[in-house]
């Protein structure tokens, strides 16, 4: 069975309207996961993707990056929600639907120059993955790459992403 077939779709969640592109039943089914997980990897060593340092979004990124971290031995870095780690930190705020909301990441989580793969599992207005790459880049890293295993392309973060430089690899979309 696809990847995408995996993936359950839960109509009007969290609100009316919005088509919920859940995961859990794609990462429950051990076969699934792992598809997930060797697909991107080989993505990555494949086409020679150099990078130093996995960084993950909270919270669905960290079930991802922590397995990609795994297999493609390296680092990995956690952003996180407001008040969360217990170091400094720096944050960034972006914009949701209605209102705003706030990401964090350790001051000294990375060095000046390291190349990251940003991962999350979903791609939707891309207001959380741009918020995690500016985080990236205030510290002096590099986004080489970003990774999701959904993409939703007709709410527009693939196009505002790729507009601003970032390149991207999506296992999957849904109209
Ligand atoms: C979801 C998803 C992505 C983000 C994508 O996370 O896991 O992180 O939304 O949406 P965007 O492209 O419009 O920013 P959510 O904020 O629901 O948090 P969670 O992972 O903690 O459930
Ligand atoms: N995060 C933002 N939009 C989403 C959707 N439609 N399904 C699952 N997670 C999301």
């Amino acid at each position: 069975m696809p990847i995408k077939s995996r993936i359950r779709t839960i109509p009007d969640y969290p609100k009316k309207g919005i088509m919920f592109r859940d995961i859990t039943t794609l990462l429950k089914d051990p076969v699934g996961f792992r598809l997930v997980i060797d697909q991107i990897s080989q993505h990555y060593l494949e086409h020679g993707i150099n990078f130093d340092m996995i960084v993950g979004m909270e919270a669905r990124g960290f079930i991802l990056g922590g397995a990609l971290s795994y297999t493609l031995g390296k680092g990995f870095i956690p952003i996180r929600k407001p008040g969360k780690l217990p170091g400094e930190v720096i944050d960034q705020e972006y914009q949701l639907e209605y209102g705003t909301d706030k990401v964090e990441m350790h001051t000294d989580a990375l060095e000046k120059g390291t190349r990251v793969l940003l991962v999350d599992d979903l791609l939707a207005t891309g207001g959380t993955a741009m918020a995690g790459a500016q985080l990236v880049e205030k510290v002096g890293g590099i986004i080489s790459d970003m990774a999701f295993i959904v993409n939703l392309p007709d709410i527009g973060g693939q196009k505002k992403l790729e507009d601003k430089g970032y390149k991207l690899f999506c296992l999957t979309e849904f109209e």
